[in-house]
């Protein structure tokens, strides 16, 4: 490892920005209007430019693309599609060269139906040691034909699909949360524990800064896979969002699905946890854990668990000042109380943009995704600017944030691609009741001019883009004053020269219901959620998300400043 900024020792996740890169979307290198690896790495230097500390990857590995890498067909190499494992070679080197740490994507829940591991569970048979790697059951009813409980995929439809035998006939059924191209591990087998150790290692003799581990609370399952019936208002992920908590459920008590949150899969991560402390530096395993409360999601951070876990609570808080202050103190506390760093997040491949979250006016349709047909559908206008206001509030926080590409662009969902052209199985699985997650997951513009905004070296781009995000590519905004991508970088250089990542929240009161306002060291941030302008209070401003007109900070905007010494 070279670069001045990766000295072991440090725990820098405690207050890294760290930078999501969907590997189909960020750049592609070899024409095929799908984003690749050596892309990647052309592209580094503007983010070193960003001003970030590490990249997070998702899925790159051999995969048939059933579920966007999702579903992994060999742990330990590298699609053709985004390249080789030279080309990630070179990626690591090329980004920590730059002091610019890299943190790949585990997905230990479920593999490809096409891993070797799952076509010898089936050609195995019933009862047999390969079966018992997967969640095989008998199906109920006279012969069988019905599944083995009620459970239902994350992306619709049945949790279940039933196998059929070398002979032709209806054999067991395999359980898959999500895609029925995704069958779940069984984690009793100490033999998948021990494969997935060795995936681990096999990253980390590479020299990887970290895991993020795909849905993290459902590797273990409730025994004797008892039904169960989701609230209807379910979270993202089918969990219960506190917010849907009845009246006298305390929030201490979880609405736990029999598949999520089951204390068994805090065993493995002690396990992990071992196995990355064995390797020198600060290897970081950063949970996806759609758990609510926050105090039960900090459990997947204790001491000799994981390091990290995705703030969703965060993420789920809709652009309204007592809503953020109370989750801002819940999640200060809940980490804290474990000793774990909070992280902040506003935006990832799995749900609306924020630049278009933020100012949808129907129901919360964030984990399904929106489309042309949607009711409610955002000012793309008002969405930026409570995007823009909303990043300059979390970028001064303590702890970690997470950022995901484009958003320093302020991009917003796309919502108008054509039914042919979507890929998400939920989209399919629901027979387009659903649109699912494309929208968030259009290839980013880099140039204006050009077929593919410079995303590609070719003409296409695996999803087409709106033609408005021309105006928003990478170079129209670099050096530009007052736009999305120089507020990024200025948030990001304050924010280390002012160590607002190892600061506090000190609330201050005053600016009326609408204001979040509070100091950190020597800056003052006040976040405007509502629509009237506010006075700002003395000090220097540092930075604003709108351009200020005197010392009045105007609606849904947020600033901040350098308290005066007394
Ligand atoms: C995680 C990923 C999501 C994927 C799912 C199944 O939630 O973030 O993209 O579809 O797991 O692997």
């Amino acid at each position: 490892m070279t670069g001045t900024e990766l000295t072991p020792g440090t725990e820098w996740w405690r207050t890294a920005v760290i930078y999501q890169i969907y590997p189909r979307s960020f750049a592609d290198a070899n024409g095929d209007g799908m984003g690749d690896l050596a892309g990647i790495s052309a592209r580094l230097p503007q983010l070193k430019d960003l001003g970030i500390d590490a990249i997070w990857l998702s899925p790159f590995y051999t995969s048939p693309q059933r579920d966007a890498g999702y579903d992994v067909s060999d742990y330990c190499n590298v699609d053709p599609l985004f390249g080789t494992l030279d080309d990630f070679e070179v990626l690591q080197r090329t980004a920590h060269d730059l002091g610019i740490r890299v943190i790949v994507d585990i997905v230990p829940n479920h593999s490809s139906s096409d891993h070797g591991w799952f076509q010898a569970a089936l050609a195995a048979g019933p009862g047999s040691e390969e079966r018992a790697r997967y969640t095989f059951r008998d199906g109920k009813g006279k012969n069988g034909e019905l599944p083995p409980n009620n459970w239902e995929s994350v992306f619709g439809g049945l949790a279940w699909t039933r196998t059929t035998d070398p002979d032709g006939t209806p054999g067991q059924w395999y359980l898959h949360l999500f895609d029925s191209s995704q069958p779940d591990f069984d984690w009793d087998s100490e033999w998948v524990r021990e494969q997935f150790r060795a995936v681990l290692r096999f990253w980390l003799d590479r020299g990887v800064d970290g895991f993020r581990v795909d849905v993290a609370h459902g590797m273990i399952k409730a025994p004797g896979l008892p039904d169960y019936t989701p609230p209807a208002e379910g979270g993202s992920m089918g969990g219960a969002p506190a917010s849907a908590l009845e009246p006298g459920i305390s929030a201490e008590t979880p609405l736990t699905a029999p598949y999520w949150a089951q204390d068994g899969v805090h065993e493995i991560y002690r396990d992990w946890h071992q196995v990355l402390a064995a390797y020198p530096g600060d290897r970081v395993l950063a949970a996806e854990a759609w758990v609510d409360p926050l105090s039960q999601m900090a459990k997947w951070v204790r001491p000799d668990e994981m390091h990290q876990a995705f703030n969703f609570a965060y993420l789920e808080t809709p652009w309204n000042a007592p809503q953020l202050k109370s989750v801002i103190d819940e999640s200060l506390e809940a980490f804290g109380n474990v000793g774990a760093p909070s992280t902040w997040v506003l935006s990832n491949h799995d749900v609306v943009r924020h630049a278009s979250r933020l100012a949808l006016t129907g129901d919360n349709l964030q984990g399904h995704g929106i489309g042309p047909k949607t009711v409610g559908l955002p000012d793309t206008v008002l969405g930026l600017r409570r995007a823009r206001a909303a990043s300059a509030l979390m970028l001064s926080l303590p702890g970690s944030s997470y950022l995901y590409q484009g958003e320093e662009l302020g991009l917003p969902e796309a919502v108008d691609l054509p039914d042919h052209a979507r890929e998400d199985p939920t989209w399919f699985r629901t027979n387009g009741e659903r649109y699912g997650r494309d929208g968030c997951r259009v290839p980013i513009p880099w140039e204006a001019a050009g077929e593919s905004f410079g995303f590609s070296t070719g003409e296409k781009s695996w999803l087409p883009q709106p033609a408005e995000w021309a105006g928003l590519a990478r170079d129209q905004q670099n050096g530009v004053a007052g736009s999305t991508l120089e507020l990024y970088k200025l948030a990001l250089r304050l924010r280390r020269e002012h160590s607002l990542a190892s600061g506090t929240v000190e609330w201050i009161d005053g600016f009326g219901p609408e204001v979040a306002a509070y100091r950190n060291g020597d800056v003052i941030v006040v976040a405007n959620t509502g629509s009237a302008s506010i006075q700002l209070p003395a000090g220097e401003v540092l930075l604003a998300s709108e351009e200020l007109v005197s010392r009045t900070l105007p609606g849904d905007t947020t600033a901040w400043l350098r308290t005066v010494q007394p």
